[in-house]
């Protein structure tokens, strides 16, 4: 083939041409006979001979430019080409090799990423309380997507919305009669998709319940065991009963009253550990299993996360001795019998097949009233080999109000941390919709040093709504009683705890500003407790409670570091957090005593001697020099210690301290590794 000058120049256009090009490497010309080098060819076969004109032709071009087999063989078998071609070769494949390696050891040698429900509190919303959007007085989906912004400024990625499932409300929506609809009190599907679409644009997960020990007496499956259906007439559980008293045995119901109600329809009685409206299913029954199953699979599929509540097993047993309330019975034969295990592990089984895409994990929590059996609780955790619940509520914090000193809060903290089975995740509540506000119970001084606790501890915190102000029980008069628990018995009513999220000093506390109903009393004080005004204040329950989380979410010590208790006291509990490898360490102080008082940390050789406070509840102390033989706390006040150091506290005393999974940083790679 032969090129013309002219016709290349037009063709190849200007930025390929280089009339100044003359030069062939070796000393050759392009117009020689070459020989080119085909691979896995004999040199001598594969001779190209050149066309004197042609190559001649090409001494004007650049090697590359619009360039014929020939030629192009002839330059690529020149020395300079081919060495640097096979060095390039040779240093891709030991690269490629070096990055396979690389990556395999940073695999093996990378610590976990904690999942979002590790990084984040878990925040509870009460649905009915949290936001009424249509003025009806009660909470709403609408309500709640209305205030999203609220998690984002509190850096909160994790919420959890109680029942809102088809419900009777008997029990405000834990009776469930359909899981798969919406209450049209709380709204339709459509306004579920849309919440849920905008918490997932706004980078937040939800956790929905799944309530598997009972339905509402009003669900499907219900009157079709009632009714003696061949199909689910073993869906709850009967036994032959009498209309009138006695009952089958002395089982007597959480919210009062005989476990047993006898149905007119069936004519037999019926179990239900709650209200007579809530009847126990029977899991001994395998379909029932298998149709919790898909209504757990409904939820996983769709949504993030699911929560679980015990499931209470039955045996059935005949006693007739008298009793009064549930308290005053064993509960061996209901709550957490050992299949109950085998169910979970199939549930978290099942959840675990939605979990495998990225950043779809499905997070499972159970809540489980073995409270006084530890040892039973944890068995929610599963095994090292099979997996349950990612942990089961902690409720020990609860009891902090029963007594103001150290040595008290480091033994409920210690009843967690000790018995947690290695390589789990801890975590800690202080307030739910069954439990009066711990701003009441242990009273407002306490608030903040309680958040501070919750915030700093290892492990993930769960608020509860209203918490991060400092919200209050309300007082509920005998008239105004709405839960269940209370009419029965108005010192069990849980309305205290349930009252209108207080946003502003508007109308209801900035609840609805549609009507003048809600349906629980606003709490008095909620002009001066709401978000609005706490948000205007540096000092604030919530301006601390922010400052914490982001806190928590930024250092790594106070994320996935060990915990050691350094020390507790009448009033005083503190312990710190470090990382190995990372000087940066943290010591909170917390008093939680009636009065203020010095510590003296002089004999942790590992600290150092001043220690500047990053953050005090109180404020007065902060950006202070404290010598550690010397740390001033007031009642009630907590303070967050930032220090650097580069002896660690947790080689030495092994006994204080506690890891999730042991990792290390590298300061000067900026990674963290198993170490
Ligand atoms: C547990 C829930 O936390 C509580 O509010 C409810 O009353 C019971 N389950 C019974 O459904």
């Amino acid at each position: 083939m032969t090129l013309k000058k002219e016709t290349s120049s037009m063709e190849l256009g200007e930025c390929t041409r280089n009339p100044g090009y003359q030069d062939v490497d070796g000393g050759g010309s392009a117009a020689d006979t070459v020989t080119a080098a085909v691979p896995g060819e004999k040199q001598d076969s594969t001779a190209v001979k050149l066309d004197p004109d042609a190559a001649e032709e090409y001494t004007q071009l650049k090697p590359y430019a619009g360039m014929p087999k020939e030629v192009l063989l002839l330059y690529s078998s020149q020395a300079r080409y081919r060495v640097s071609r096979e060095i390039l070769f040779w240093l891709t494949v030991a690269c490629t090799l070096a990055l396979v390696v690389l990556t395999a050891t940073v695999i093996a040698l990378s610590p976990r990423c904690l999942s979002w429900w590790q990084t984040s509190p878990v925040y509870q919303i009460y649905p009915r309380s949290f936001r009424d959007s249509d003025g009806d007085g009660v909470g709403d989906l609408k309500g709640i997507q209305e205030q999203l912004d609220h998690f984002q400024y509190l850096n909160i990625k994790s919420v959890w919305i109680s029942p809102f499932y088809r419900s009777p409300m008997k029990d405000f929506g834990y009776d469930v009669e359909d899981f798969r609809d919406i209450d049209p009190l709380f709204g339709t599907m459509e306004d579920f998709e849309a919440l849920l679409a905008e918490m997932h644009n706004k980078g937040l997960k939800l956790i929905m319940d799944f309530i598997p020990n009972h339905t509402s007496d009003r669900h499907r499956w219900f009157n079709l065991s009632r009714t003696g259906d061949p199909h689910y007439k073993d869906y709850y559980i009967w036994v032959d009963c009498n209309q009138t008293v006695p009952r089958p045995n002395n089982w007597v119901s959480v919210f009062g009253n005989s476990s047993w109600t006898y149905d007119e329809v069936r004519g037999q009685c019926y179990l239900h550990q709650f209200l007579k409206e809530q009847p126990d299913l029977n899991f001994r029954n395998p379909n029932v299993s298998k149709e919790m199953i898909v209504r757990l699979l409904d939820c996983t599929h769709g949504f993030i996360s699911c929560f679980h509540i015990t499931s209470h097993f039955f045996v059935f047993i005949t006693l007739q001795e008298s009793v009064t309330t549930e308290w005053d019975l064993y509960h061996d034969y209901t709550t957490s019998q050992l299949g109950l295990h085998d169910l979970l592990r199939d549930w978290r089984a099942e959840m675990d097949i939605y979990s495998r895409e990225p950043g779809r994990y499905r997070f499972m929590v159970t809540e489980s009233y073995d409270y006084h059996e530890v040892d039973k609780t944890m068995m929610y955790y599963g095994t090292p080999l099979v997996k349950e619940s990612d942990f089961p509520f902690n409720f020990y914090l609860l009891d902090l109000p029963q007594n103001t000193s150290g040595l008290w809060v480091q033994h409920l903290v210690h009843l967690w941390m000790a018995n947690m089975p290695r390589g789990q995740w801890a975590n800690w509540v202080v307030g739910n919709h069954d439990r009066p506000r711990i701003a009441s119970s242990a009273g407002q001084t306490y608030i903040r040093v309680i958040n501070m606790l919750l915030l700093t501890l290892p492990g993930t915190p769960t608020t509860y709504y209203g918490e991060e102000i400092g919200m209050e029980n309300i007082n509920v008069t005998d008239s105004q009683i709405q839960d269940p628990a209370g009419k029965y018995n108005k010192s069990a009513s849980r309305d205290p705890e349930r009252s209108p999220m207080q946003w502003s000093g508007d109308m209801n506390a900035g609840f609805n500003n549609k009507t003048n109903i809600t349906w629980l009393p606003v709490h008095p004080e909620y002009r001066s407790i709401n978000v609005e005004v706490q948000k205007e204040d540096e000092s604030s329950v919530l301006a601390q409670y922010r400052f914490l989380n982001m806190l928590r979410q930024s250092e790594l010590p106070l994320q996935r570091g060990w915990f050691c208790y350094v020390h507790a006291d009448a009033s005083v509990f503190a312990f710190l957090r470090e990382l190995d490898g990372l000087n940066q360490a943290f010591l909170m102080v917390l008093n939680f005593g009636i009065e203020s008082v010095i510590t003296d940390l002089s004999s942790i050789r590992e600290l150092p001697d001043q220690l500047k406070v990053l953050m005090s509840t109180n404020q007065v102390s902060d950006g202070k020099v404290l010598q550690k033989s010397r740390i001033l706390t007031e009642a009630g006040e907590g303070l967050v210690i930032q220090y650097s150091t580069h002896t660690r506290f947790n080689p030495n005393h092994p006994g204080q301290c506690y890891v999730s999974e042991k990792a290390c940083y590298l300061g000067a790679l900026d990674i963290l590794y198993k170490c």
